[in-house]
């Protein structure tokens, strides 16, 4: 079996060495910084590298483009040192939303993105709950996507919820949901979300849910804006629900996000260290190790 050097990319230094104890494989550190023209500077502080890499590295905000610069130089950088297997595990895959061309002239970036990684080396991608599968067939080289529900459930199931309702926010998050009820043994249900393209803003239509007195849980992939947890929280709130939580794998949570979150009626926001935060709570190390043996 191939021996494994975990490579910790800047924005999953945590989350890599989780994965390397679940691993029980050599980690190799890096050195980063920022010249100060704004240029990124990557060294790899060791160059004897086993014959199957693995770099962890999210592309998350505040600058996604820096992660996928960063996440190249260290490919490249393998590639040059003659490493047998590349694994890029990208645990939060961003630009995954933009897969096709909504408007004219857009660049469809989600596809671009994708020939970027793996001409910058990667010979095998992992990534967790992205946004939409279809993405990773652009990729010509072997991907897998791996679930975080099992280990959220997990998560949640220690809170004692009295008869949780599940929610998909839209009926994107359906499958996951379902997913995630199944593991919880609860019900669940489906909203309809409309986003106006050119605008952005979300409406989630009104539905008469079976939530009186109960805990519900929300489910999503992402919480970017907050806009879509906080219309499900005002329409779960309306029909009296009990305790409210907000879950999903990637906790973006950009600018005033949490404080609407909250505001609108959430006890909790639940993330993983796809993105890591302070509502970081639960980890996909153990998951990404399995996908890795
Ligand atoms: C979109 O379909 C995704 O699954 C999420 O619902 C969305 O990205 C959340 O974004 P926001 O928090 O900005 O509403």
């Amino acid at each position: 079996m191939s021996r494994i050097t975990v490579i910790p990319g800047p924005s999953s230094q945590l989350l890599a060495l989780r994965i390397s104890r679940y691993l029980k494989s050599d980690v190799v550190p890096i050195e980063f910084k920022t010249f100060p023209d704004g240029e990124r500077y990557i060294r790899l502080k060791e160059e004897n590298i086993n014959n199957h890499a693995v770099v962890v590295q999210s592309i998350v905000p505040p600058n996604p483009d820096r992660s996928i610069i960063e996440l190249c130089f260290i490919l490249k950088t393998l590639k040059e040192f003659g490493v047998e297997k590349i694994t890029a595990v990208i645990p939060y895959f961003a630009y995954a939303r933009q897969d096709k061309r909504f408007m004219p002239g857009e660049a469809v970036s989600g596809r671009i993105v994708c020939d970027i990684i793996q001409n910058a080396g990667a010979g095998e991608v992992v990534t967790v709950d992205i946004h939409n599968k279809r993405i990773l067939e652009n990729f010509k080289i072997l991907t897998k996507d791996v679930s975080a529900v099992p280990l959220i459930a997990e998560y949640l199931n220690k809170f004692d919820l009295n008869d949780p309702l599940i929610i998909s926010p839209d009926e994107g998050a359906k499958e996951r949901a379902k997913n995630l009820a199944g593991f919880m043994d609860a019900e669940y249900v489906i909203f309809s979300k409309f986003r106006d393209k050119y605008t952005g803003e979300i409406e989630i239509k009104m539905k008469e849910i079976n939530v009186n007195n109960r805990d519900a849980v929300i489910i999503d992939d992402i919480i970017s804006t907050g806009g879509t947890m906080v219309s499900a929280i005002e329409i779960a709130k309306s029909q009296n629900a009990n305790r409210i939580y907000a879950a999903c794998t990637h906790a973006i949570l950009v600018g005033d996000s949490r404080f609407r979150i909250f505001n609108a009626g959430a006890n909790e926001i639940i993330g993983t260290d796809t993105v890591p935060s302070d509502v970081s709570f639960v980890s996909v190390a153990p998951a990404i190790a399995e996908a890795l043996k």
